[in-house]
């Protein structure tokens, strides 16, 4: 979590809040530790800044030609392609540990611009975010996939990232799917082996909901390694839904978090360490290729880049084992 100095008492301060500033995340009101910050997403930074303005002076053209006129002589003009998208998402600015899934941490920011920088490859994709909290990367995931799962546990995370997806869903309704078919929020928790389907608790899964997990090819995961027992946990849960439904790939964002420790004299970050011993276990099971990929992504959101913000994707290499789902 966030450095020491920026703790106080129990409490973590978002470093996404501290950076805001610094960054291009822009909040609009705050309220007690409430805060409601503007992640604009430009399409005219990074890579597809071309392909983007070709496409658009394309469309103007087209525009050009849909200029004319309805049957009643009025002028029917169709509407230009927007270069920026502004998703707005409640957050907590300071949480205790187990609330931090309240607030947005520089991971997600990171995952938001891998996924930007790769739509076409989520394209066709069904997704599930494990740990989603505010709901951020579900958001930016959705406006390219097909659909997306967003998941957490307890019922303030829940709710407030079910209210951020609501409110965002001009931004990836914009290809006109339903909202209901396109992102939903489940309650999955890591250390639960089974999967809530009593239907009058909050965030539990229908059955349509179980057929939607079982066609999930791509599962996405932002800043979920702080704790060794949640990684376990996290790991636990990640290979039992890999073993069911598709095969799948694997997307994870972590922060490592150097701490000078007076029992080793040193700076280290054990729970990256474990996090490390985690993915070296996977490979040799040889089901699974890991591969660390470059995270000095061109940014579509602005955040000050780190060395220390790390993309690690687990790709399913063999499916014999698959347990097909009911
Ligand atoms: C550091 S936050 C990251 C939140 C979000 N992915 C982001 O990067 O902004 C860790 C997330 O893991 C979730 N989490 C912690 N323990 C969990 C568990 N046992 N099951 C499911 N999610 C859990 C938290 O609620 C929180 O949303």
């Amino acid at each position: 979590m966030a450095a020491e100095s920026e703790m106080v008492e129990d409490q973590i301060l978002s470093d996404v809040h501290v950076t805001a500033i610094r960054s291009g995340i822009s909040r609009g009101y705050e309220k007690g530790l409430q805060s409601l910050s503007r992640f604009v997403v430009n399409y005219q930074a990074g890579e597809r800044r071309e392909e983007r303005m070709k496409e658009e002076s394309k469309k103007d053209s087209q525009d050009d030609i849909n200029a004319m006129t309805d049957i009643d002589g009025d002028l029917v003009l169709t509407r230009k392609h927007k270069a920026k998208d502004v998703i707005t998402i409640a957050h907590a600015m300071q949480t205790n540990l187990q609330d931090v899934g309240m607030q947005v941490w520089m991971g997600c920011l990171l995952l938001c611009n891998f996924i930007l920088n790769n739509c076409p490859r989520f394209e066709n994709s069904t997704v599930l975010e494990l740990g989603g909290g505010t709901g951020l990367a579900s958001v930016v995931m959705a406006t390219t996939a097909k659909y997306v799962i967003c998941t957490d546990t307890g019922k303030d995370v829940l709710e407030m990232c079910e209210r951020n997806v609501i409110a965002n869903k001009d931004i990836y309704n914009r290809r006109g799917h339903e909202l209901e078919r396109l992102v939903i929020v489940r309650a999955l928790d890591w250390m639960d082996s089974d999967i809530q389907t009593d239907e009058s608790i909050p965030f539990s899964w229908s059955q349509k909901d179980l057929q939607l997990l079982s066609d999930v090819d791509v599962i996405i995961a932002a800043d979920v390694v702080y704790s060794n027992d949640l990684t376990d946990a996290f790991f636990t849960k990640l290979l039992t839904l890999m073993k069911t439904g598709k095969q799948k790939t694997c997307f994870i964002t972590t922060e490592r978090r150097l701490n000078f420790t007076m029992t080793d004299l040193d700076v280290t970050c054990k729970e990256y360490d474990h996090f490390r011993e985690w993915l070296k276990r996977l490979e040799t099971t040889s089901d699974y290729r890991i591969k660390q990929l470059d995270s000095d992504v061109p940014q579509f959101i602005q955040y000050p880049q780190s060395r220390y913000l790390e993309l690690w994707q687990i790709q399913q290499i063999s499916s014999a084992h698959l347990v097909p789902t009911s």
